[in-house]
């Protein structure tokens, strides 16, 4: 397949990565990071660029919850009432700034990410438990997302589009930003999908109202902080920290808003539909990216040693904590005592302890609420299932919230009525006569996220990638781990509604359009 010369366009390039195996690179990255090992960071909700005082919540780490974190102010009332007017008063004079100059802001804001690289991380890991890996793929990710929106706002919105004026007359299309754009995201990319949904809704030319799930505020805080920095008028974009039943509510009732961006579970994305359909005002659209019960199908023409790297690093990277992440493997019969065998193998040499140590393969899940529905899940389907691996957690991981990681054969995907966001790996085997029914069994969740892919046999593997109604199908590598510009990413069905982030659609959902036919 001919690739074009410059994949990316002249106007943009992806961030560069890191490699740890240059120590005179690595070196001073980790000095660098350790700098804020005893940071205490402080945020609250941040009102025309002014920071709200209320009652203290303090922030602890999900790998040692005898170790705070900073604290953090959640936005009440008052706050979301400031917020919200004054964002609607400062719609139409940002939705009128020209786009050149919006752009610019956030290619500032994506450089001042890059400066600050380290003390993101160092946040990554000690608020959301992430590794070190993860943090540097979580920076570049908000970098890419920010720089990416940028020139896509400037091609679609830079001039309107001319269309045929069979009678003389002048027909043009516009772009234009819809009004306050809520965005609520999740813990899991707690900078890149927080920013991704924030730097589109500005690029479009909306106003924004963001609330970042209650469990990473902190590095919500500073995205915000330097958002400002970078140019983002301080009443252009509003920051509400708290809970989703309070602030998330209240700030999708609100009439005054003209869309929302919503990134976290299918049963949150629910909740706001409903909350939206029951509101006063205009219809308004959502955009809701949510959970997955991915599927990987392995067949027997596959090599199991490259099956088995993907598998281990689809399923248990990030703690299992991505949408993207495997949940069920479907291997044919053939190859499945093979590939169990080597995953046997793979599982046990996973390093599991403090993510922010470079050799750990493991973190801990986000907090104890999680620690405990993915514990009762796994008691319950070692007792349906028939146990392939569970890796013993390592001493020193008492105080955090460990969840060991775990691979189980079971007889059907039904057994799971639900996506068990954790380091949980379900394995069905299947005969080769039988594809169709993993083909419909695999569809029959609802979900339609992520789809991985093992076979040397091209035709088999686009009849599969054709036939499961999923929005990213990755055939021979891992699955998760999606680049800005380079997959598009976001699901169907019960998993999104998609237009898909980092993709060249994503801006058209955040505008509204208008036509003008001029006969002067
Ligand atoms: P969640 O649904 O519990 O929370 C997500 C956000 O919604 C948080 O900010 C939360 O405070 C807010 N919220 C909760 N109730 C609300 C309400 N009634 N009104 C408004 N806002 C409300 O999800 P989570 O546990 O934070 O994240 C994990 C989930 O996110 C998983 O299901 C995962 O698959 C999904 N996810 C999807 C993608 C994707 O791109 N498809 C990416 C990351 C995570
Ligand atoms: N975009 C993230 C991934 O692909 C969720 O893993």
């Amino acid at each position: 397949i001919a690739l074009p010369a410059d994949i990316f366009g002249a106007e943009r390039k992806n961030s560069k990565g890191l490699n740890m195996n240059i120590l005179s690179e690595a070196q001073p990255f980790f000095a660098a990071i350790d700098k804020f090992n005893d940071t205490q960071w402080q945020a609250g909700p941040l009102v025309d660029g002014k920071t709200l005082t209320g009652d203290i919540n303090t922030v602890v780490s999900p790998y040692d919850t005898k170790q705070t974190v900073g604290q953090v102010v959640f936005a009440d009332q008052q706050a979301i009432e400031q917020a919200l007017a004054s964002a609607s008063h400062a719609f139409p004079s940002w939705a009128r700034t020209p786009v050149e100059t919006r752009a610019s802001a956030l290619q500032k804001l994506a450089d001042l990410l890059e400066e600050n690289r380290e003390e993101l991380i160092a946040l990554c890991t000690r608020e959301a438990g992430k590794s070190i890996q993860d943090g540097i793929d979580e920076v570049r990710e908000a970098v890419d997302f920010c720089r990416y929106y940028a020139v896509q706002a400037k091609k679609l919105m830079g001039q309107p589009e001319l269309l045929p004026g069979p009678t003389g007359e002048l027909n043009e299309l516009f772009l234009q930003g819809r009004g306050v754009f809520v965005c609520i995201s999740p813990w899991n990319f707690p900078l890149a999908i927080f920013l991704g949904q924030v730097s589109a809704a500005l690029a479009a030319g909306n106003t924004v109202v963001a609330k970042p799930a209650e469990q990473t505020s902190l590095i919500g805080y500073r995205a915000v902080q330097l958002a400002h920095q970078a140019g983002i008028p301080v009443e252009v974009l509003q920051y509400l920290p708290g809970t989703g039943a309070t602030v998330g509510s209240a700030i999708t009732a609100d009439e005054r808003i003209g869309g929302v961006c919503f990134t976290g579970s299918t049963g949150t994305a629910k909740l706001i539909n409903r909350t939206l359909a029951n509101r006063d005002g205009a219809i308004i659209p959502l955009i809701a990216e949510t959970g997955g019960q991915n599927a990987m199908v392995v067949d027997s023409t596959s090599q199991p040693e490259q099956v088995v790297n993907d598998v281990v690093s689809s399923s248990f990277t990030s703690a299992g904590q991505r949408c993207s992440a495997l949940r069920v493997l479907f291997l044919q019969e053939d190859i499945a005592d093979r590939v169990i065998e080597v995953m046997q193998g793979a599982m046990e040499q996973l390093a599991i302890g403090h993510p922010g140590k470079v050799q750990t393969d493991v973190g801990p899940v986000i907090d104890a609420t999680a620690k405990a529905n993915l514990n009762a899940h796994i008691d319950h389907i070692k007792q349906v299932g028939k146990l392939i691996k569970q890796i013993q957690l390592p001493a020193g991981t008492e105080d955090g919230h460990f969840v060991a990681p775990i691979a189980v054969e079971i007889d059907s995907i039904k057994v799971l009525e639900k996506e068990h966001f954790g380091p949980i790996l379900h394995v069905i085997r299947y005969k080769a006569a039988d594809l169709s029914k993993v083909i419909d069994e695999i569809n029959s969740t609802g979900f339609g996220l992520t789809l991985g892919i093992h076979s040397r046999n091209e035709g088999h593997a686009l009849n599969l990638a054709d036939k499961v109604n999923v929005g990213n199908v990755y055939i021979n590598r891992n699955q998760i781990g999606a680049v800005v510009g380079v997959q598009p990413f976001g699901g169907q069905g019960l998993s999104g509604t998609g237009p898909k982030a980092g993709g060249p659609h994503y801006l058209t959902r955040f505008v509204t359009e208008k036509t003008r036919t001029n006969n002067i």
